[in-house]
């Protein structure tokens, strides 16, 4: 007897997802992209740090099983500029098949109390985050909508955005990541008509360089302590949210923030 399980949104077999935020080496990018690639997604690993993309890339194609049709492709861009993303999407179209999903993990933390946030800080912190999210966005889902394919998309917050700071990043940098949340259900509300679910995890302390360095034992059970779970996250957890968020179980899931933070905040 097989167990079949009825699709309801069923996903081409030969399909990309495009994660941004894929070139630290201890990054929640990294993770997204291997799970995507277990899931049978081809995969475009994409950050400011082209070197590193396609030095991971390189690896990762490497680890395919000969014959495999799924491929794996790493740019550079820098997703708060237009025409850097424009010649991504050249070799993307060029070289993967159909954009079918978009991941949204490129960001920057702001440490900076609300009088040392300087006009330049908060553009910077809004454009890489905020702005990057939606230029990415509109690059992704018209090319979602012109293949008929539907689409996922997957953004990036903080629980930051509803604690107004913490750990490691404050003002600036909630309210890039309150704006990603707005933009978030707009997109959800705009793009729904095409098929396509928009979503965005809001993750809490998670153990990566984002802070610069790799987190001390002392600094990670200083930040476990009013988490019930009583640690702090590793990429791989986020990754299996974003798992299920871009793969086809979750085609009625639209709009919506899930926290990946070990109850940290409960809303
Ligand atoms: N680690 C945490 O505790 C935590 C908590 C809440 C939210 N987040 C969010 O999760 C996402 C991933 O965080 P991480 O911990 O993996 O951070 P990370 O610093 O390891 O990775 C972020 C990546 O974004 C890339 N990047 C920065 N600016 C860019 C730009 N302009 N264009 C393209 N790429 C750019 C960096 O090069 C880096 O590879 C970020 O949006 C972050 O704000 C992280």
């Amino acid at each position: 007897m097989t167990l079949e399980i009825r699709r309801i949104q069923p996903f081409p077999d030969a399909r990309t997802a495009v994660v941004t935020g894929a070139g630290a080496e201890r990054g929640i990018g990294r993770r997204v992209v291997r799970t995507l690639l277990a899931q049978g997604w081809s995969v475009v690993a994409a950050d400011i740090d082209g070197e590193a993309t396609e030095a991971f890339a390189a690896e990762l194609t490497a680890e395919l099983p000969e014959g495999a049709v799924q491929k794996v492709l790493g740019v550079g861009v820098d997703v708060s500029d237009q025409a850097s993303i424009d010649a991504a999407f050249a070799r993307i179209d060029a070289e993967m098949p159909q954009v079918v999903a978009l991941v949204n993990l490129a960001g920057i933390p702001s440490p900076h109390s609300i009088f040392e946030l300087t006009p330049e800080i908060w553009d910077r912190v809004m454009d890489v985050n905020a702005k990057g999210t939606l230029l990415m966005t509109q690059a992704a889902a018209r090319r979602m909508i012109d293949g008929g394919v539907g689409g996922r998309i997957v953004n990036t917050a903080s629980i930051t955005a509803l604690d107004g700071g913490g750990t490691f990043s404050k003002t600036g940098y909630a309210a890039a990541k309150a704006a990603i949340q707005g933009l978030t259900r707009g997109s959800a509300r705009e793009l729904g008509q095409h098929g396509i679910t928009a979503n965005v995890i809001l993750p809490g302390p998670i153990d990566t360089d984002i802070m610069g360095g790799t987190l001390t034992e002392d600094r990670k059970a200083g930040m476990s302590a009013d988490i019930p779970l009583q640690r702090v996250g590793q990429p791989e957890e986020v990754a299996g949210l974003i798992g299920f968020l871009v793969g086809e179980d979750s085609s009625f899931v639209s709009g919506t923030s899930i926290s990946v933070d070990g109850g940290k905040h409960m809303h």
